[in-house]
């Protein structure tokens, strides 16, 4: 199939760009490069040894994604292009919903136009808010405590009222846990703009010498060693997860939310050894008082994922940390 990556750039596109690409498809990344660099496509490149078709542009752009859907006979797409960090969210509420929800309206009305009715979409473990029981699974309530949290929630919502009004569009809503690590050649990963907001490329770091420590955001949490748990999955699982929603939607009509995780929680203490031992390096940290807005522990069923995409999370924390060092050591 040909396939259009918006956000095809950035950390988590341009990984699902190699798995679909080795897979047989055909992709276009769509990018305005507001948080990744154009030099991605020439790594993308050596890593798959193809030509990889990129567009610079804003999704907000009905008009130049509907010329690129045409000119490159576009027949499904995966939408990861969004604003992420959390925090920025709640000082600039109006660009987070201007970008990620005005950005799919547009992204569908250049689809509806040219008869494209397949797409997955990038959500997050995030539409769950406070879980209220774990594993959380797919039927668990939604709410969302933050403006990013909300645009998630909303395009959620507004593809699932598309379907209802379309019955030939599909959509599968990917609900991401905590994705790490980075492709094993070391030449792509998680670029972070200025300070990182993730635990695992802060550990990166603290490990390569940037930064002086780690602050443990709480220790008395009621986890087994008091920190927070929480989902990570290798960003290849992910991409792999996408490969397999893409050929769910050949067969498959309607609104699907699927989690991606690996069903297994982690604390930030055990992140922290694993990624000491990955990398060979010592990791100081110190234990600080908790983040507002955090919860205890946050863990996927992995069910629905195994039982409708027949995928599963194979990658242990050894290789999330070990591709993480790997890539964090190339950005000397
Ligand atoms: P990323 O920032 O690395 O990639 C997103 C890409 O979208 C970037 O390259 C950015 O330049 C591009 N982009 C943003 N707005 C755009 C616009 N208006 N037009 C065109 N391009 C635009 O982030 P990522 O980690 O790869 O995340 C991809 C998607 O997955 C996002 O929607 C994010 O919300 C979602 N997600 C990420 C995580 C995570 O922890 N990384 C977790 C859950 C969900
Ligand atoms: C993980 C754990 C922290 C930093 C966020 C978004 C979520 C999703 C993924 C997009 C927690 C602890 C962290 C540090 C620490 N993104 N920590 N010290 O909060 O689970 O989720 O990213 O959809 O929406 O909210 O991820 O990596 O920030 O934190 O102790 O300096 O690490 O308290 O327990 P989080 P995270």
């Amino acid at each position: 199939m040909n396939i259009l990556l918006t956000g095809g750039t950035g950390y988590i596109g341009s990984h699902t760009a190699v798995f679909l690409l080795e897979s047989g498809h055909t992709v276009v990344l769509f990018d305005n490069l507001s948080n990744s660099r154009c030099d991605v496509v020439d790594r993308l490149e050596s890593i798959t040894n193809e030509t990889i078709p990129f567009v610079k542009g804003d999704i907000r752009d009905t008009s130049l994604l509907s010329k690129t859907i045409q000119a490159h006979k576009i027949d499904a797409v995966i939408h990861f292009a969004g604003l992420k960090a959390v925090g920025e969210s709640v000082d600039n509420p109006l660009e987070y919903f201007d970008n990620n929800v005005g950005g799919t309206i547009s992204l569908v009305r250049a689809m509806q136009e040219n008869q494209v009715k397949t797409v997955v979409f990038s959500s997050s473990a995030t539409v769950y808010g406070e879980p209220k029981y774990l594993p959380i699974d797919e039927n668990h309530s939604t709410s969302a405590t933050n403006p990013y949290g909300k645009t998630k929630l909303f395009i959620e919502e507004m593809l699932q009222d598309v379907v209802a009004a379309d019955s030939t569009f599909s959509v599968v809503c990917l609900r991401y846990f905590n994705p790490v690590g980075a492709h094993d050649s070391g030449l792509i990963g998680e670029c972070a703009n200025g300070i990182p907001n993730n635990l695992i490329p802060l550990i990166s770091e603290v490990a390569a010498g940037k930064r002086p420590k780690v602050y443990v955001f709480g220790d008395d949490y009621p986890t087994p060693d008091g920190t927070g748990v929480r989902d990570y999955i290798h960003v290849l699982d992910l991409a792999a997860g996408h490969i397999a929603a893409i050929n769910f939607l050949a067969n498959e009509k309607g609104w699907h939310a699927i989690n991606l995780g690996t069903g297994r929680g982690s604390s930030v203490l055990e992140m922290i050894n694993q990624f000491a031992l990955s990398s060979c390096r010592s990791i100081p940290y110190e234990l600080v008082n908790r983040r507002s807005g955090d919860v205890a522990s946050c863990y996927a069923s992995a069910e629905k994922a195994e039982k409708l995409l027949k995928w599963k999370a194979t990658r242990d924390l050894k290789s999330m940390c070990a591709s993480a060092w790997k890539w964090q050591e190339s950005l000397k």
